[in-house]
């Protein structure tokens, strides 16, 4: 089958690799229908995430349809739709008992990472009962792709960690569709501001459309000045990280109010300064968190519903075979005008 391979930091190919088989009963093989792109995967190229080794298939979002399941799953069957979590959940471990799958003994944020994943024609799904969901008959399969990952990072790590409010200011750094998922779920608990801050003009403007009161360009150093401006001196309660540098977490710190929450989402490659001498006394929170999906199911409910849109971060649509220039197209996302690229596997002839 055909696979995008990691080959070592800035290297990724397309290449010809085995079908993965059924190794342990809990395993189930999904053929691959509607795979994407994470802004993780570009930091897995950049060479941020050393858990990744070169021959690994990337990839932890998607669904697809049962090819085989092991003898022990007893939830799926052959031919079932299925959508496919980016977290790998046992269900019996410690982490797993407690809520906390992202941290699961056996499984958490392996797929794409520590086991191949879903950039591929199959994929091998351990604990296949815990870490796939049905895909309801009527559900639209790109906003299905939007379940993966990004709609319950942005709202656990974002919009949950901070524990945002009727009538909050929030401000969100970084408009990527993580950032822009957690501007849609924040939305549940009806802030009063909600101010968006990137580098790219265009994202600002789709963060317009999704909802933000006010947009940033803080290309010119000068956004903490403008929020503070904004908020008569007084900061923000809520400030959600979704970058994954230095100076975006910066920002977060320089803007919080009193009793406020920070919330980092981002993957942070190298270290951030943090301001005690500032923050010690400001009573604010920062939180980190490693995505649970433990909220998709309430997701994929409120998407059903029509009340969460998510199809509007899809972009661009690309065949699976052409994943190489889904790669140019998101990896030049400003230029591109991207935001999630879906990557289509035609059903199996005769399936
Ligand atoms: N915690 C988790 O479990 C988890 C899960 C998924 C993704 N992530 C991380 O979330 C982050 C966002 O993911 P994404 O897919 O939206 O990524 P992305 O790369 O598409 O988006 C990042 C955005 O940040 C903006 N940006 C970059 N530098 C900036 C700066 N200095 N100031 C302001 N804006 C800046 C970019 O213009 C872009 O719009 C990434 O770090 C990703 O790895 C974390
Ligand atoms: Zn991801
Ligand atoms: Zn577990």
């Amino acid at each position: 089958m055909k696979a995008l391979v990691y080959h070592g930091p800035g290297k990724k190919q397309l290449d010809e690799v085995p079908k993965p088989v059924v190794r342990e009963a809990t395993d189930a093989i999904v053929r691959i229908t509607k795979t994407t792109i994470c802004g993780t995967d570009l930091h897995i190229l950049k060479g941020d995430v050393p858990t990744v080794a070169v021959g690994r298939i990337l990839g932890h979002e998607g669904i697809g349809i049962i090819d085989e399941a092991g003898a022990g799953v007893s939830r799926f069957r052959k031919g079932e739709r299925v959508l496919i979590s980016c977290i790998t959940a046992c269900g019996k471990c410690e982490y797993c008992r407690r809520g906390m799958p992202s941290h699961c003994e056996q499984g958490g944020w392996i797929l794409g990472n520590t086991i191949d994943g879903t950039q591929a024609e199959y994929v091998r799904i351990p604990y296949a009962d815990t870490s796939l969901y049905p895909v309801p008959e009527s559900a639209d399969e790109d906003a299905m792709v939007m379940l993966s990952d990004i709609l319950p990072t942005g709202y656990e790590c974002g919009v949950l960690n901070a524990a945002v409010k009727p009538g909050d200011t929030v401000a969100i750094v970084g408009a990527g569709p993580v950032g822009l998922s957690a501007l849609l779920t924040t939305q549940f608990y009806a802030p009063a501001s909600l101010i968006v801050i990137d580098l790219d003009d265009n994202r600002l403007e789709v963060a317009k459309q999704f909802g933000a009161t006010t947009v940033i360009n803080s290309s010119d150093g000068k956004a903490a000045d403008k929020v503070m401006a904004l908020t008569s001196g007084k900061g923000v309660d809520v400030a959600i990280e979704a970058v994954g540098v230095a100076a975006t977490f910066g920002i977060c710190q320089e803007i919080i109010g009193p009793g406020g929450h920070i919330a980092n989402i981002g993957v942070h490659g190298t270290s951030v300064t943090l301001h005690l001498e500032k923050l010690w006394s400001q009573n604010v929170t920062i939180t980190t968190r490693l995505v649970d999906a433990v909220t998709t199911p309430l997701l994929l409910k409120t998407v059903m519903s029509g009340r969460l849109k998510p199809r509007q971060l899809v972009t661009h649509h690309f065949a699976l075979g052409d994943i190489m220039k889904a790669y140019d197209t998101f990896g030049n996302a400003s230029r591109e005008r991207a935001l999630k690229v879906i990557l289509t596997q035609a059903p199996a002839a005769g399936g």
